[in-house]
């Protein structure tokens, strides 16, 4: 702890003699597209499973949902409800996080409960609310609709198994986040930003990145109302401590990744946040106990719209045939 301390403190004076060129406090790290032409054929293979499990509705116990229902892609990873709808029209209990940029994550699920991508699969596939399945469920269906992909995929392993599922999904995912035009700025093109989405970077940093920083803009776990207590009608969802039961993990959340946040609304755990202004003013007000005016506020809502992603992965979406210029058959 006073050594993370001390360590910050230094990263910080240091950085902070490099203010006047734009460098700051927080440790941002711009990210490049992930690039299947890098992948051998038997990751190459996974990555295509995961893509068709990712939209296989057969996934589900009832057939009727699929992971895509909850994390479209076409609107960024997210369902833009409050709260998703799983099997047979449940309401489940928290807003669904982009599936986008879940790779540059140290934690999964709002509560961190679980620790990588692979670990986070059975999650949704087990919930009786969100896909309803059983195991032995689900290893039949994948065993008639996707044997020869799992054979390609785990070429001499016996399968299909749960954990072959899990692979297959989170190496799809991984392939899917995006640069946006704060990458393009981070590696020098200062045009890429406006002069307001800098200005808004330049408040961010100083008040925002210590929680909001990384590849993914967000790590780790932490109180929410760090500075000023989560208004009560906000405090239904104690987070971490639903997990552990330890009251030092009472309204403790994964810090969620910023990247597509402008296009990810409603915002927070509960979807209870309609606009951004708002949630910008409340994460001010609460976690680092600030008022800010309505241009700053504003600024940062520009900034924090640069992180949206610009290109385009044709393997993001459904109708993705499989095929990759340059890359194995
Ligand atoms: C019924 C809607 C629904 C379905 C179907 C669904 N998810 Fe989710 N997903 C959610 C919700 C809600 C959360 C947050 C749950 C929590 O934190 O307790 C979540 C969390 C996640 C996360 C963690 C992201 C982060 O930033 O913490 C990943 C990754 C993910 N889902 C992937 C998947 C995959 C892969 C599937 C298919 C096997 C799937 N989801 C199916 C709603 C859904
Ligand atoms: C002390 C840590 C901390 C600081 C500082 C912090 N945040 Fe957060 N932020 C969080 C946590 C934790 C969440 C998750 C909230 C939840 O569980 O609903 C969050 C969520 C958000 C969200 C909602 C994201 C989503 O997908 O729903 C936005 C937007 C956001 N923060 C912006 C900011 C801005 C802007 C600042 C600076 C004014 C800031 N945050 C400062 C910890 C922090």
């Amino acid at each position: 702890m006073a050594f993370a301390t001390l360590t910050r403190l230094r990263h910080c004076i240091a950085t902070t003699a490099l203010l006047a060129l734009g460098a700051g406090c927080g440790d941002f790290t711009s990210i490049d597209n992930p690039d299947p032409t890098d992948l051998d054929p038997t990751d190459l293979a996974q990555m295509r499973l995961g893509h068709a499990l990712f939209f296989d509705p057969g996934l589900s116990g009832a057939g009727d949902v699929s992971c895509a229902s909850c994390h479209d892609p076409s609107l960024m990873g997210v369902d833009g409800l409050p709260r998703s709808v799983g099997t047979g029209g449940a309401v489940v209990g928290r807003n669904a996080p982009s599936v986008f940029n879940a790779g540059l994550k140290d934690v999964q699920f709002w509560d961190g409960r679980a620790d990588s991508l692979e670990a986070q699969v059975s999650g949704p596939l087990f919930a009786p609310d969100e896909m309803g399945q059983s195991e032995e469920g689900l290893l039949e269906h994948v065993r008639v609709t996707w044997a020869a992909q799992f054979e390609l995929a785990f070429p001499g392993e016996d399968g299909p198994t749960l954990e072959q599922v899990s692979v297959a999904l989170a190496a799809y995912e991984r392939m899917l986040p995006r640069r946006s035009r704060f990458d393009r700025f981070l590696d020098g093109d200062r045009e890429a930003l406006s002069r307001r989405e800098r200005r808004g970077y330049r408040i961010f940093r100083r008040n925002c990145s210590d929680c909001h920083d990384g590849p993914a803009l967000g790590h780790g776990l932490r109180k929410l109302g760090e500075k000023v207590p989560w208004p009560s009608e906000r405090r239904s969802d104690l987070g971490r401590y639903e997990v552990t039961g330890e009251p030092d993990d009472t309204m403790v959340f994964a810090v969620p990744s910023l990247r597509n946040v402008a296009q990810t609304g409603p915002w927070f755990h509960d979807g209870s946040v309609e606009t951004l202004e708002e949630a910008v003013r409340l994460m001010a007000r609460h976690q680092v106990d600030r008022r800010f005016t309505g241009p700053q506020t504003r600024a940062i809502v520009a900034f924090l719209g640069s992180l949206t992603a610009q290109d385009v992965q044709p393997w993001a979406y459904e109708d993705w045939d499989g095929s990759v210029e340059g890359a194995a058959p």
